[in-house]
């Protein structure tokens, strides 16, 4: 077992990396009362941890069914009504089993239930890893935009187990591809060169390369979390891909696009966008082009961009009226920049499209 781990303020969150689920049976043991939520798959195909955990006195398990439409605030009460009804206390302690949406769910209800109590990330997708489970960031979506109801309530500490991932189906491994291209766009050429020549290991749940592959990403987002735990300054190049990549999946409503899936498409939209800018090499261009492509699905899903511009303006990434947009100007580098223009965005998303990722409306 390998812990890495994450300092906000004095505290460190631990990040346990293993490929069993003795920590997470562990810590259950020692909570006073624990609050389970469990996403409905992993009840479905991990039975006898379910049991082993429902068995335990003093857990009380919530089974919840994952899908952009069920991160709303009536599901996050239902939870709260329900672990009321189960007298789960201030003291208690909430696991969140599951991908993001469990996560950012549960995360969510966690930090509103009786004004915050502590909980534990269980995650069990690649992004849910590489990702949504560190940094603290959890919420619902809104009918006017994505995450738009949250909070940062950081867990008291994080439990990857690797071995989760080997029943993850084909399409949520590439959805994880989308948020660890960006951070090998962000991290530079050790990682970016990594990913060229592994992709293909952690598309085939390669467990010692998804076991590298999550620590390493692990690693990148953990430094912009201490530099910026609240989002205000560094952290936001983490937005790299989801200015677009959340205009897409408004636009098309969510869960027609996967998040990951629209991650990859904004990474090579806002990389056009920086390439006609003259912020990006056309040759560094074609590379990011050429590592996405061999992730991303093709997709005949008919998307109207004038639609996914208009969702662009709801985005929360607008400052002051305009929309800011975080540019990648080489493998390592980006810029944030607020001067990208419609035509900019309807030419970048036209590329996509003409490459197979969406067609046009
Ligand atoms: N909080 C953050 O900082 C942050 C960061 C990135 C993304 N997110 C959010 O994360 C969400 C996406 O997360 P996701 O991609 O994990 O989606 P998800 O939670 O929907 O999981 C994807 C699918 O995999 C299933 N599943 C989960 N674990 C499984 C396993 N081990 N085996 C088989 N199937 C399994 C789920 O039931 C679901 O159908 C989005 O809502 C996004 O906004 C949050
Ligand atoms: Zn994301």
């Amino acid at each position: 077992m390998k812990t890495l781990g994450y300092r906000v303020n004095s505290t460190r969150i631990p990040i346990y990396l293993e490929d069993s689920n003795s920590t997470l049976l562990s810590q259950l043991k020692s909570a006073q009362k624990a609050a389970v939520v469990v996403d409905s798959r992993i009840v479905n195909i991990f039975k006898s941890l379910v049991a082993d955990i429902s068995g335990m006195d003093g857990t009380v398990v919530a089974t919840f069914s994952a899908s952009e439409g069920n991160k709303t605030l009536q599901k996050a009460d239902e939870l709260i009504t329900y672990f009321l009804q189960k007298s789960i206390k201030r003291d208690s302690v909430l696991f969140a089993i599951g991908g993001g949406i469990t996560g950012d769910v549960a995360g969510f209800v966690a930090s509103v239930f009786q004004r915050g109590i502590n909980f534990v990330q269980v995650p069990t997708t690649l992004l849910a890893m590489v990702d949504s489970s560190v940094g603290g960031k959890v919420g619902v979506n809104h009918p006017l935009g994505k995450n738009m109801i949250g909070s940062f309530h950081h867990p008291t500490s994080i439990i990857m187990n690797i071995q989760f991932l080997d029943t993850l189906p084909k399409e949520e491994i590439l959805c994880g591809l989308g948020e660890i291209a960006k951070y090998a766009i962000l991290s530079g050429e050790p990682f970016f060169d990594f990913l060229e020549k592994n992709h293909v290991k952690v598309l085939n749940k390669d467990m010692n390369a998804l076991a590298r592959i999550v620590k390493m990403s692990v690693e990148v987002k953990k430094r912009y979390v201490e530099r910026d735990p609240k989002e205000s300054g560094i952290r936001a190049h983490l937005n790299l891909g989801h200015t677009v990549g959340h205009a897409i999946e408004a636009a098309t409503g969510y869960g027609v696009f996967k998040h990951g899936e629209s991650v990859l498409i904004g990474l090579v939209a806002e990389s056009h966008i920086a390439m006609h800018m003259k912020l990006l090499r056309p040759s560094t261009f074609e590379r990011i082009l050429e590592m996405v492509r061999r992730m991303a699905r093709q997709r005949n899903e008919k998307v109207s961009i004038d639609e996914v511009v208009a969702h662009l303006t709801f985005d929360k990434k607008v400052k002051a009226g305009k929309v800011r947009f975080v540019l990648p100007t080489g493998i390592g580098r980006v810029v944030i920049r607020d001067d990208v223009t419609t035509r900019n965005v309807l030419d970048a998303l036209k590329f996509v499209a003409s490459d197979g990722m969406f067609a046009l409306k």
